[in-house]
């Protein structure tokens, strides 16, 4: 990434922010404006054609680059996320970073707070990267990020908020003993692989513990440091974990989940026989959020995984577009909540012209399945706020060939939630074992691929003539090697757009589900540019992002669709329209 940073650069954006309308000001304004939205109706008219693709309840900044989301936290009653943010450039990520803040009641309207983390010592002059929040036992919250140096080096630096009593924690002062981690001859870290430390987690031993991303070659390594007064840190004489030919691990997260599917979630520095941990990577190789479920056994500061790393077919929080992920303990609901950064597919040159790039996905509660396998992700209830007129399909066979639409909804902005029944297994075909990628097996058998059973699902910001679509679909197998049934969950993203430019990647992921005794659901949220694709009740995910040139605002529709030989029936649909959050 190219830096370019300075004082005077900060200062004079400072000064601009106020007049051009990053201050708290401006944005309040924007704020009470937004209230009067009382439905779709009246939104519809905020529908811009000149930025389609906007969304209305996906957090995303006024303008600007944004990535990683940082230090999420809630605090005496008030959410606050921080993210990472390019102060100039329009939408290109080609600048310094800076953290950007905004406070929220809800998690879903938000209120956007001064940037914060603007160069103050050396030890974050050329930047401040991605960082985590841990409230210490005074109730007092400390940020731990990367520091990029006037030498590009990557440190850890700490900040506390300047005045407590400010209920937004606006002003963020570095302590004068920054850096507080630093890379050197004897710890032989690279200074450019030494970034992202996670939350801190407290052990009886009286010290905290905190993970930095690195590598060392193509080995990533999760280095673990210690310290008893949060300032002064010295690193454990091994990682928390490392895994050979992974290359560089980036926002590392590391947190305890209740074991027996209790939905629940636990503190950080929760310990003991009734958790398990989770280790969480963003492979800088692959852009991929991988995880492992293990054992945290806190004496020997060890984690050992469940089943080891698996490369390519590791666990993911999402198998579309999802990175840089960070969880947080959300105290006042007892609830771990999952946040992250959705990139762009478009080309730069796009992003540059709507000055805009980044948003965050909606934010998902994560636990813990009973199988003790996997984990379950769910968009929190408070999504479930904005929806409106709900449209209620009829539970009906769909006959292989068809396609219906879900009318009287705003198709550009919905959130959908359906189910699948198979009543008829005559056409099921056999599942092969060498369909090991179920990416490829997606990519290989697109939604024009006609099945025995399957495809089947929805047309999503679909045009009327249908020239565009994005299909999200089922197909389903017989193994009968194993006597079971296999679930192949996809976005085809081929005709997604008549855009050349934009990035059509297909993406399957298998869902581990069996479809007669459970059925086949799914949760859609389609907001503009972005769908977020939950199957089997939260087991597996898929995040796409999409530029319709038709299929826009009130001219986008939704359809059922099979185009298998097989008839399936939708045993239950809702479709509701979704207001518009108040975000900025
Ligand atoms: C991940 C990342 C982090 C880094 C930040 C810089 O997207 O590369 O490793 O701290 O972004 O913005």
């Amino acid at each position: 990434m190219a830096l370019f940073y300075n004082i005077k650069v900060v200062t004079t954006f400072l000064f601009a922010s106020l007049f051009f309308g990053y201050g708290v000001i401006e944005l309040q304004a924007s704020h009470h404006v937004s209230n009067h939205l009382q439905d779709v109706a009246t939104s519809q008219s905020l529908f811009s054609d000149d930025q389609p693709y906007r969304t209305a309840y996906h957090f995303q900044p006024l303008k600007n680059w944004m990535n990683d989301p940082c230090g999420p936290m809630i605090y005496k009653g008030i959410y606050h996320l921080f993210y990472q943010y390019n102060p100039i450039g329009n939408g290109s990520p080609d600048g310094p970073r800076v953290w950007g803040h905004s406070t929220s009641l809800d998690l879903i309207n938000w209120t956007p707070q001064p940037l914060t983390l603007l160069p103050q010592l050396e030890a974050n002059m050329n930047s401040s990267w991605t960082g985590s929040i841990t409230i210490l036992q005074d109730y007092k919250p400390a940020i731990l990020f990367t520091g990029i140096t006037p030498k590009n080096e990557q440190v850890q630096d700490l900040a506390f908020p300047k005045d407590l009593s400010d209920p937004y924690l606006r002003e963020w002062i570095l302590v004068p003993q920054n850096p507080v981690m630093s890379p050197t001859q004897e710890n032989k870290i690279n200074a450019t692989s030494f970034r992202d430390p996670t939350t801190a987690w407290w052990l009886p031993d009286g010290n905290w513990r905190v993970v930095i991303g690195s590598k060392i070659e193509r080995r990533g390594l999760a280095l673990l440091f210690r310290s008893k007064d949060f300032i002064n840190w010295v690193q454990v004489d091994h990682p928390l974990y490392s895994y050979e030919l992974t290359g560089m691990w980036e926002c590392p997260d590391f947190f305890p989940v209740n074991v027996n599917g209790i939905p629940i979630g636990v503190e950080t520095s929760a310990i003991g026989p009734n958790v398990k941990h989770v280790l969480k990577l963003s492979l800088d190789d692959t852009k991929h959020d991988i995880y492992t479920i293990g054992t945290y056994d806190a004496f020997k500061d060890a984690y050992i995984p469940d089943v080891g790393f698996q490369n390519d077919s590791s666990l993911r929080y999402d198998y579309g577009k999802y990175y840089a992920s960070k969880t947080f303990y959300d105290s006042s609901k007892m609830q771990r909540l999952l946040l992250s950064w959705v990139n762009e597919s478009s080309s730069l040159a796009d992003d540059i012209k709507k000055g805009w790039s980044g948003i965050h996905a909606v934010p998902r509660r994560v636990w813990l399945d009973i199988s003790g396998k996997q984990l379950i992700q769910w968009p929190i209830p408070e999504i479930e706020s904005l929806r409106i007129n709900p449209v209620i399909l009829p539970i009906q066979l769909i006959k292989g060939g068809s396609v219906i639409e879900i009318p009287g909804i705003s198709a550009a902005q919905a959130d959908v939630e359906l189910s699948f029944g198979l009543r008829d297994l005559s056409n099921i075909e056999k599942f092969e074992a060498s369909w090991t990628n179920p990416q490829l097996l997606c990519s290989q058998k697109g939604a024009s691929v006609s099945g025995g059973l399957g495809p089947f699902g929805l047309l999503t910001l679909a045009s009327v003539g249908l020239e565009e679509y994005t299909a999200v679909f089922f197909r389903i197998f017989k193994d009968y090697d194993n006597d079971k049934f296999v679930v192949l969950m996809c976005i085809d993203q081929s005709r997604s757009s008549l855009n050349p430019t934009t990035d059509k990647t297909t993406y399957g992921t298998f869902v581990n589900v069996n479809p007669i005794y459970e059925g086949l659901s799914l949760r859609i949220l389609i907001d503009h540019s972005v769908i977020e694709s939950f199957g089997g009740k939260g087991k597996n995910v898929i995040t796409a992002r999409v530029y319709p040139t038709l299929a826009t605002n009130d001219k986008a529709r939704l359809y059922a669709f099979n185009y298998g030989r097989g008839s399936v029936q939708i045993t239950w649909l809702t479709a509701w329209s979704m207001k518009k959050a108040n975000i900025a």
